[in-house]
């Protein structure tokens, strides 16, 4: 299969991309793998020896459609699609994310190649991993569903996992609770089912763009995407209801998410390192699958895994900040760890002026989403990249009768272990690791750069290379 002079905004464009740019962050798979694990272990193999590449399994199962996976796992990849540095990557998305841009409607697209209605529908066909031995079932994971808020008709888009049930039947989860279960919410109290598109198969922007959740609700997220490649989000009308979906995309499912009718879905391996036995329940039916001929099928490589995981710490770390610097100018940055699943604790870095500004930037992070539940503030002088430096500042610098607080009885998420079996709510904290201000304080010891210079000379002279 072959990427040259692909759509620059389809997940073929991406993969073009990688392929000239980037060859040795690609890899080919062209013997036989199986569905069953295979895929997933593979990964994870991958990246305990520190490597992330875009994988493209050409056989799975015997069957005519690839896979590729771990198209979103590596930082200097995400950073190209923005033409930025690594480094820059949370700041640029940032700045981008709020550049909406109103979207390009176009006539065709070539998902419109195989139309496949009735009986002809057969979503067991595709070659859908099983990840994780808990799994129920098969999950498409990179389904990007998009659907209209029956109220005021601004479409959404956004990755739900999809529990395969059947030939034409999917489980579905809307836990995150954000637009998607708010529509569908929304359509059930009418008695109506949500018209929804599942889209397979999109470029890496759009997979952050979707992610994003603090902005006006007039805006539609095509609009941030299309911020995010700096030129307007081409789109083409499916055949349900009146939705539009990315014209470059591999495969479109059309259907509804049913009113009034939910079904066991899960366990599936989450984000969260757990297998997940928390969900919505509900049930997506589709009504035609539209494809390109040569379709390959997206897939999200799930639990901890960094394919599924560090898109969510940038645009955390984006979102965060952008809440941040409306009211505290000296905040420098913010980091989101992996290891915290890119969801529940932040790091802030902050140039402290004055007392109790760390409480403000703690409480107005902890309430910019559920999902942030710790947030601890550290002074400039700390790499909150580095979780060594941070615990050594949390270590050396907090007095607990003072510097910790506690939020009880908040929304937490569905997903996270902790939160209360039956509403979900947990205690949020929020820690001022800085040093207090207006009297002194112990000197930390520092190394200069310039003796820093002198013994990397040093060891190199003695054949010691860092
Ligand atoms: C790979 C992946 C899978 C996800 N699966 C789900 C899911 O099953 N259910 C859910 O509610 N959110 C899921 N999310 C989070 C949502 O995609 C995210 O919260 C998104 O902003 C929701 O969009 P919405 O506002 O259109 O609902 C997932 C995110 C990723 C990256």
């Amino acid at each position: 299969m072959a990427f040259q002079n692909a759509d620059p905004q389809s997940l073929r464009g991406f993969l073009d991309m990688v392929e000239t740019r980037f060859p040795e962050e690609m890899l080919r798979v062209r013997q036989q793998v199986s569905s069953r694990f295979e895929p997933t272990s593979l990964i994870f193999e991958l990246e305990k020896a520190g490597r992330s590449p875009v994988v493209l399994f050409e056989d799975i199962d015997g069957k005519p459609i690839p896979l590729v996976t771990n198209v979103a796992a590596n930082r200097r990849l995400l950073a190209a699609c923005l033409d930025v540095d690594p480094s820059d990557l949370p700041m640029a998305f940032r700045e981008r994310a709020q550049r909406y841009l109103p979207c390009e409607t176009v006539a065709s697209a070539p998902w419109d190649e195989v139309v496949l209605e009735g009986d002809d529908i057969d979503l067991t066909a595709l070659p859908i991993p099983l990840q994780f031995s808990v799994d129920a079932a098969p999950y498409i994971t990179a389904g990007q569903i998009t659907a209209r808020d029956p109220e005021t008709g601004v479409d959404t888009t956004g990755f739900h996992r999809l529990m395969l049930k059947g030939k034409d039947r999917l489980g579905v989860s809307l836990h995150s609770r954000r637009r998607m279960y708010e529509f569908h919410r929304r359509a059930e109290a009418k008695g109506d089912n949500l018209p929804a598109a599942i889209v397979l198969g999109v470029h890496p922007l759009h997979y952050m763009g979707s992610m994003t959740y603090a902005y006006p609700p007039h805006v539609r997220k095509f609009e941030i995407i299309g911020g995010l490649f700096g030129e307007p989000y081409r789109l083409a009308r499916c055949g349900v209801a009146d939705l539009e979906v990315p014209a470059g995309a591999e495969i479109v499912i059309e259907g509804e998410i049913l009113a009034g009718v939910h079904e066991p879905e899960g366990p599936f391996g989450e984000f969260t390192g757990y297998a997940s036995y928390r969900s919505t329940q509900n049930v997506f039916v589709a009504k035609r699958v539209r494809m390109r001929r040569d379709a390959m099928l997206h897939s999200v490589t799930a639990g901890m895994a960094k394919d599924h995981i560090l898109i969510s710490c940038v645009t955390r770390e984006g979102e965060i900040l952008n809440a941040l610097k409306r009211n505290l100018p000296n905040v420098q940055a913010v980091h989101v760890p992996h290891s915290t699943c890119g969801a529940f604790m932040a790091v802030v870095s902050l140039k402290k002026i004055a007392d109790g500004e760390p409480q403000m930037a703690a409480m107005a992070a902890l309430s910019t989403e559920l999902y942030t539940k710790y947030v601890i503030v550290v002074d400039d002088d700390v790499d909150i990249f580095d979780m060594n430096d941070v615990f050594w500042a949390i270590a050396t610098r907090v007095r607990a009768e003072k510097d910790i607080f506690f939020v009880p009885g908040c929304k937490g998420a569905i997903l996270d272990p902790s939160s209360d079996p039956e509403n979900f709510t947990l205690t949020k904290m929020g820690v001022d690791a800085t040093r207090p201000t207006g009297r002194d304080f112990a000197e930390r010891l520092v190394i200069s750069d310039e003796q820093r210079a002198r013994a990397r000379s040093i060891l190199a002279e003695a054949g010691v290379a860092l």
